[in-house]
């Protein structure tokens, strides 16, 4: 099984976005006995709880289901996982700590895959917990989630 996890700062806005889109992909590509998909976050403010209201909203207003509960990363993260994605800078180096160089997987910003394909000049995806432009975020991870797809079915011969 490849195990992907998005990381951002509360998972309650960023990374549940993320995670349930990419499920919804991975499904209709017909990978789901062959990719997993989770996400968390670095702080834990919000554990156990749903995603923000925004991020669901959004979620259903493009069909797709997301019933996750925030959680809080985990040094055991680091060896369940194949790709620990952050969604900014400061959760990529939070994550980096976490590690000390020790991790089997790859730890990269989520929208590296898709600033490889040339496809956004983001590096990282905007909060919008902060400003409310979920719409935004979402075509943003939306664009981000294809170009991750499209380098886990290459890497991967899928
Ligand atoms: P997220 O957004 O990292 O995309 O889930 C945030 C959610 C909550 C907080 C910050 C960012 N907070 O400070 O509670």
């Amino acid at each position: 099984m490849i195990k992907v996890l998005f990381v951002c700062l509360g998972n309650i806005c960023r990374s549940p976005m993320a995670d349930g889109i990419m499920r919804q992909k991975v499904k209709e590509a017909g990978l789901d006995s062959k990719i997993m998909v989770d996400s968390a976050g670095t702080g834990s403010w919000h554990v156990g709880e749903r995603a923000h209201k925004g991020t669901l909203a959004i979620l259903e207003k493009n069909d797709i289901p997301y019933d996750g509960r925030a959680r809080q990363f985990k040094r055991r993260d680091l060896s369940d996982f194949d790709y620990i994605l952050a969604m900014d800078k400061d959760n990529l180096r939070n994550i980096e700590k976490v590690a000390a160089g020790d991790s089997d997987g790859e730890i990269r910003t989520f929208l590296s895959y898709a600033n490889d394909a040339g496809v956004t000049s983001f590096i990282e995806v905007p909060d919008p917990y902060y400003d409310n432009r979920f719409d935004d975020v979402y075509e943003l991870v939306n664009q981000g989630c294809d170009a991750l797809l499209a380098h886990i079915k290459k890497q991967h011969d899928l």
